[in-house]
């Protein structure tokens, strides 16, 4: 959940878009997200690069462009696991 101003928020996130050209691809979108999130964590051992970085806030330049980029890049290293 998220507040401003102590109120919470309804629509704090839509990266879909909304009313009636919201994205008809959305639901078929969610499930690939989940898909390589699944098989990513389930396939290979990853380690960060530097274990002490931070989540990268997001390049608010470009809001209304759909999902937001984040500002730099976080670097792993990444092996496939040794039981596949
Ligand atoms: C993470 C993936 C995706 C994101 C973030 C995304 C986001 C968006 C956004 C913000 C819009 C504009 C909605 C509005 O007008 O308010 C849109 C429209 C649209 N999206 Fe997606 N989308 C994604 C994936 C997909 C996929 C996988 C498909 C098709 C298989 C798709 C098909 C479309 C179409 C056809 C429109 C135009 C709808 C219209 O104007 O009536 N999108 N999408």
């Amino acid at each position: 959940m998220f507040f401003r101003g102590g109120r919470r928020l309804r629509y704090f996130n839509m990266p879909f878009g909304s009313g009636v050209t919201k994205c008809p691809g959305r639901f078929f979108a969610v499930y690939e997200i989940k898909q390589f999130l699944t098989l990513v964590l389930c396939y290979f051992e990853m380690e960060l690069l530097d274990p002490a970085i931070k989540v990268p806030p997001l390049d608010q330049s470009r809001a209304g462009l759909g999902i937001l980029q984040p500002t730099y890049d976080v670097d792993f290293r990444y092996k496939l696991k040794s039981n596949y």
